[in-house]
């Protein structure tokens, strides 16, 4: 019987190593398909859904994305041209290096064909069309929408007259669902034990979250899917310069995954208590940026715990060190390049291609 083993292996895979002088970090994707099959029907359920919060995706879930991401890593697709026909609309109202670079690399190295506006002063904005309107004429022009916008509330303002698949890349200081995908992607090809239900208390994880899930996307999502993961944590320490750095509504979900959580602004006496820090440079105020507090800096002199690792979406300012680049704290990167598979499996699933795929992959329900 053949199987994923049988098929050639991704040609870009070996540019993804770190260079041999580097002790980065960059874990193999086939821990998480070599012993169990992959699932459709968790992925078949996305068929022509949206992804505009972590909210939208149940635990089985984001665990088969990342199988199913860790299979697209591993081997080589392309030449099945699974997205062929399927047209991928990115309007970035916002800047960005990676997420709409990589959703871009994503469809294309599946044959799917893009529509890309790096900048929301060219389209209709600059003269005073609403998105509502975009979102309408959106309707004709593509298969499935990836937007990210200054403003948290586009997503709705879109939603009213949008009817294909929309994937949020970032909301203001709503979320960032597709970069937790990344960062729980990287998690579990460090650690694939993390997905079992019922990880023994000596293997679960302290995270530690540097910033404030309330105004920062990219941490409130992480922070999020990390709930769905609650029984291979052990504890989450936030530590911030902000009494109260959460939302009302995040610390209902808190709450309710029965997680123990600490809040803190010391991050020295924490930091060597921790397995994984993630951390985030930059706060959204409407329409400005606010950076973390200088005290809140990680570099090689700092008190990390023996094997822990660093989580941050980038981009980075001056609170993580270029001298951690070349440790084996150094997950970031890894984090970065595995967006590109998470991103095929989200487009695959959503856009209904799962067919398209090697018959070695093995999808049929
Ligand atoms: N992680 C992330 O969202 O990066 P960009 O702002 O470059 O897209």
């Amino acid at each position: 019987m053949s199987s994923v083993a049988d098929l050639k292996p991704n040609q870009i895979a070996q540019y993804l190593d770190p260079p041999e002088s580097s002790e980065s970090l960059r874990p193999e994707a086939e821990v998480l398909f070599a012993e169990k099959r992959l699932q459709p029907r968790p992925l078949r359920e996305l068929e022509g859904s949206s992804i505009v919060s972590v909210r939208d995706l149940t635990a089985e879930q984001v665990v088969e994305l990342c199988r199913f991401a860790a299979v697209l890593e591993a081997t080589e697709v392309a030449s099945h041209h699974p997205l062929d026909g399927k047209i991928v609309l990115t309007a970035f109202f916002e800047a960005s290096t990676r997420t709409r670079t990589s959703f871009e690399s994503a469809a294309l190295r599946l044959d799917a064909k893009i529509i890309s506006i790096p900048e929301g002063q060219l389209t209709g904005v600059k003269k005073g069309e609403s998105l509502a309107d975009i979102g309408e004429m959106f309707n004709a022009y593509g298969d499935l929408v990836v937007m990210r916008h200054t403003e948290t509330e586009s997503i709705d303002e879109i939603q009213t007259r949008l009817r294909l698949p929309l994937i949020n890349a970032g909301n203001g200081s709503g979320e960032h669902p597709t970069q937790a995908l990344a960062d729980w992607y990287v998690l579990l090809k460090w650690r694939p034990r993390l997905a079992e239900p019922d990880l023994p208390e000596e293997e679960r994880l302290h995270l530690g979250i540097l910033g404030t899930p309330g105004s920062m996307r990219a941490v409130k999502s992480f922070l999020l899917m990390s709930l769905l993961f609650q029984r291979s944590i052990r504890k989450v320490t936030v530590i911030s310069e902000m009494a109260d750095p959460f939302g009302a509504d995040l610390v209902q979900d808190i709450q309710q995954a029965g997680i123990e959580l600490e809040v803190t602004n010391d991050i020295q006496h924490s930091l060597p208590e921790l397995d994984v820090i993630y951390m985030n440079s930059i706060a959204f105020l409407g329409d400005s940026y606010r950076s973390l507090g200088s005290r809140y800096k990680l570099d090689a002199d700092s008190d990390l715990k023996p094997g822990s690792v660093i989580l941050h979406p980038l981009a980075r300012l001056d609170e993580l060190s270029t001298n951690l680049d070349d440790t084996p704290h150094n997950l970031y990167f890894a984090q970065a390049h595995g967006a590109v598979f998470v991103r095929q499996a989200l487009l695959l699933s959503l856009l209904g291609r799962l067919d398209r795929l090697p018959r070695e992959i093995r999808l049929e329900a």
